[in-house]
């Protein structure tokens, strides 16, 4: 792990952070940029300050390296570091990492002694590699691959030692054609599930999270219905949902992205706890 997790604020360590940039910076190929990873990116970070969780942890202002066209992390990822508060998880996968912003909150948050990140597409695994070397973490396994595949996901499963204790996922939320469409087949991978959607991706989280652990997955408010049902088909419950209003002007502060906590059905208490972030 980085020796610049989880400290902050001025003083001795301002140098490592200054490093941390100048590696990420010298990572950043033609064509990318350096993504910082702050309470600011959804609204005014008042939803990190107002629950006075203390300092934002440094490495990740450091962010992760992104397309400067392409699918970039949405504002809701980063309402994960204040989720993930008190949880605690040995072995962690993220399912379709893309630049990997909820991999690295995962790692930085919780500093899991496992980390698995896989994507059906190299690009991103290839620069989701440079990040995180720049970073210097140990003990993550990055995978080019599909998901869906059982041999995919064996492979995951071998890497963590069995199952995973939190399975992550921010899986594309529109089916495909829906609305104006990317001619970038790499947006599209990302937005429509032209490779898999919802239900694909809880499958195969049921398949690699461990007895008693959990999955997170990320979702559009107005789509809720589909990943119930999705949740439902492939023996999952959701435990615990947090909604996200919609910040942008004129909006009226409803439902926008939500955050889901589910486990296998009939292992962990059911019954969706529903919380504003
Ligand atoms: C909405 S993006 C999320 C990216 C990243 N996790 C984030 O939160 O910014 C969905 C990701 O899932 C990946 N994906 C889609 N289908 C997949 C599949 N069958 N197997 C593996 N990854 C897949 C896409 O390439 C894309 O990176």
């Amino acid at each position: 792990m980085t020796d610049i997790s989880g400290s902050s604020g001025p003083g001795p360590n301002q140098d490592s952070r200054d490093r941390l940039v100048e590696r990420l910076e010298k990572a950043c190929g033609a064509g990318e940029l350096r993504s910082p990873i702050v309470p600011e990116r959804l609204g005014r970070g008042h939803w990190w300050s107002d629950r006075k969780l203390g300092e934002w942890p440094a490495a990740l202002t450091g962010g992760v390296l992104e397309p400067k066209e392409g699918y970039r992390f949405r504002p809701e990822n980063v309402a994960m570091v204040a989720l993930l508060q008190g949880l605690e998880a040995d072995t962690v996968v993220d399912l379709g990492c893309g630049s990997g912003s909820l991999l690295l909150i995962a790692a930085v948050v919780l500093t899991p002694r496992r980390l698995v990140g896989v994507d059906i597409q190299a690009e991103s695994i290839e620069r989701l590699k440079r990040t995180v070397a720049a970073h210097q973490l140990e003990h993550v396994d990055l995978l080019v691959g599909d998901l869906r595949r059982p041999e995919i996901q064996a492979e995951i499963a071998l890497l963590v030692g069995g199952g995973a204790e939190l399975v992550l996922m921010n899986p594309p939320y529109f089916p495909v054609g829906w609305g104006r469409t990317s001619r970038h087949e790499a947006v599209r991978l990302s937005t429509h599930g032209e490779q898999g959607d919802v239900r694909d991706f809880l499958g195969a989280a049921k398949r690699l999270v461990s007895k008693g652990g959990q999955i997170w997955a990320v979702y559009d408010a107005w789509r809720l219905a589909e990943l119930l049902v999705a949740a439902g088909e492939v023996g999952l419950a959701v435990q615990r949902l947090f909604w996200i209003p919609d910040q942008r002007p004129g909006k009226g502060d409803r439902p926008y992205r939500f955050w889901a906590v589910l486990g296998r059905r009939g292992e962990a208490e059911s019954g969706a706890f529903i919380e504003r972030l």
